[in-house]
C-alpha cells in the first residue's frame, strides 16, 4: 500500500465495487461530470461494470483509497494513459460523498505524484477537470500543479458544454511535502 499523511492507496478488493458502484458511478451527475462518455444503466457483474480492474492493462494504474486510520473506502484514484516514452501519465480521482471536503483529496494528489515520479519514474503528470471543480483545481495547485491551458467547451455535462482546466507538473518542480 502507497500511504500518505491521511489516505493509504491500494490495489482494488472484490468487496469495494458494489460501493463504489453504487456511491459513485450510480451517482449521474457526479458520473456525467467524471467521464467523458454518457452515463448508461450497467448491470453488476457484467463484462463492462464500473471499478473492476484488468490487471493486463498496463498503461492504467487503478487504486482503491482507503482511511489510513482504520482502513475504511473512501474512493478510487489512478494513475491513466501511463506513457512511458514520453514518461507521462494523466490523475483521475473520485471520493465518495461523504469524504469530501476533508483534505483527503490534496492527499491523494500528493501519493499519486509520489508514485508517477518515485515509482515509475515519470517526468510529467498532467490533470483535466472542469473549470467549476474548485476542490480538484485546489487540491492540484497545492500540490505544485500549474495551469496550462483552458479546453474551452471541451465537455458535454448534464445538457451544456464546460470548459476544461489543464494543468501540469513536471519532476523538477515537483516539492513533496509541498501540501503541508
Ligand atoms: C475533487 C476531489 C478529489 C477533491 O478532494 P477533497 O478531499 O474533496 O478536497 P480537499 O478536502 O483536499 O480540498 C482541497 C481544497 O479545495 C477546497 N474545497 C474542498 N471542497 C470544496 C468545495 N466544494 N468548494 C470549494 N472549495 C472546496 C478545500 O478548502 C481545500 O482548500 P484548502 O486546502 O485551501 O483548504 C473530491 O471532492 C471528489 O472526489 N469530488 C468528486 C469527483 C471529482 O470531481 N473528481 C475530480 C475529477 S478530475
Amino acid at each position: 500500500m502507497l500511504k500518505g499523511s491521511k489516505v493509504g492507496l491500494r490495489a482494488r478488493h472484490e468487496d469495494d465495487i458494489p460501493i463504489l458502484q453504487a456511491e459513485l458511478y450510480g451517482d449521474v451527475v457526479y458520473q456525467s461530470r467524471a467521464d467523458d462518455g454518457p452515463w448508461r444503466p450497467i448491470t453488476s457483474g457484467s463484462g463492462d461494470a464500473p471499478y473492476v480492474v484488468d490487471d493486463t492493462e498496463v498503461r492504467h494504474a487503478p487504486f482503491s483509497v482507503v482511511e489510513l486510520d482504520g482502513g475504511t473506502l473512501i474512493g478510487v484514484a489512478s494513475l491513466w494513459d501511463i506513457d512511458n516514452h514520453n514518461r507521462s501519465a494523466h490523475i483521475g480521482i473520485g471520493l465518495l460523498p461523504s469524504s469530501r471536503g476533508k483534505g483527503y483529496g490534496t492527499d491523494v494528489v500528493a501519493v499519486l505524484c509520489h508514485y508517477g515520479f518515485v515509482v515509475r519514474g515519470l517526468h510529467r503528470l498532467q490533470i483535466e477537470t472542469l473549470s467549476d471543480n474548485v476542490a480538484m483545481l485546489t487540491a492540484a495547485e497545492r500540490n505544485g500543479f500549474v495551469r496550462e491551458g483552458v479546453l474551452r467547451s471541451n465537455a458535454w455535462v448534464m445538457g451544456e458544454f464546460l470548459d476544461e482546466v489543464l494543468l501540469g507538473l513536471l519532476v523538477q518542480d515537483w516539492k513533496p511535502d509541498s501540501t503541508g
